[in-house]
């Protein structure tokens, strides 16, 4: 395995930009393992199915086109929402597992964003971060986006829709959202972007010193 890099935390803890700006530094791919749940679940909706129903779900993550996940619609709100619902389905999970670990097995590495990247996809990752911010502050970030985009939706609706997340995310059976115990934590409060950005090089620089010598 190359150096692969897993980076897992909660709704718009900051990790997405954190894992590009870490793949242009090192030069390695990145893959945002969320769109993957956000494709399937708008495949889900457009087709007029059930998202709570694992089989019509688990044949959307079977049909999906892994090199068409640019399209606007999976950054909405209502695909986060949908991402979130289809994610708890094993079924799901299972048909998404071979495409993020044949990504995690290019060489010289990989990152990869997610949820359960450290846990399950690739718990032998030489590097862990589990990046984390109040949901306050996560919400107030993705307030701020919106509002830049001229979407009206107001801090409380997204704070909610960010503690409804968190707690489905958390609770399900199937790879829920939690911290692996090898993973360095990044609390990103107190942080802006590029604070947040440096301290996670320095984490990165720190295992990859160590992998190279092990
Ligand atoms: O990171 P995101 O907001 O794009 O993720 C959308 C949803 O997809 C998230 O609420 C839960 C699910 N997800 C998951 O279960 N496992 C992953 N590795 C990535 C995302």
């Amino acid at each position: 395995m190359g150096f692969v890099i897993a980076i897992d935390g909660p709704a718009a803890s900051g990790k997405g930009s954190m894992a590009v700006r870490l793949g242009k530094a090192l030069c390695l791919p990145v893959l945002d393992t969320g769109l993957l749940y956000r494709a399937v679940g708008v495949a889900v909706e457009q087709a007029g199915g059930d998202l709570d129903d694992e089989t019509q779900s688990a044949a959307a993550a079977a049909r999906l086109d892994l090199d068409d996940l640019e399209s606007e619609a999976f950054r909405t709100r209502g695909a986060g929402e949908a991402a979130s619902r289809v994610a708890v389905h094993p079924a799901v999970r299972a048909a998404l597992l071979d495409a993020q670990r044949r990504f995690a097995a290019r060489e010289p590495g990989a990152i990869l964003d997610g949820r359960d990247i450290g846990t399950v996809i690739v718990p032998e990752a030489p590097c862990k971060l589990f990046v984390t911010a109040t949901p306050e502050t996560r919400a107030r970030r993705r307030h701020l986006q919106l509002r830049a985009q001229n979407d009206p939706v107001t801090f409380e609706a997204i704070l909610d829709d960010i503690r409804r997340r968190d707690t489905r995310d958390a609770d399900r059976a199937a790879a829920p959202l939690r911290r692996a115990e090898d993973a360095a934590l990044l609390d990103t409060t107190d942080l802006d972007i590029d604070a947040a950005f440096d301290a996670a090089l320095r984490i990165v620089e720190a295992s990859r010193g160590r992998w190279e010598t092990s």
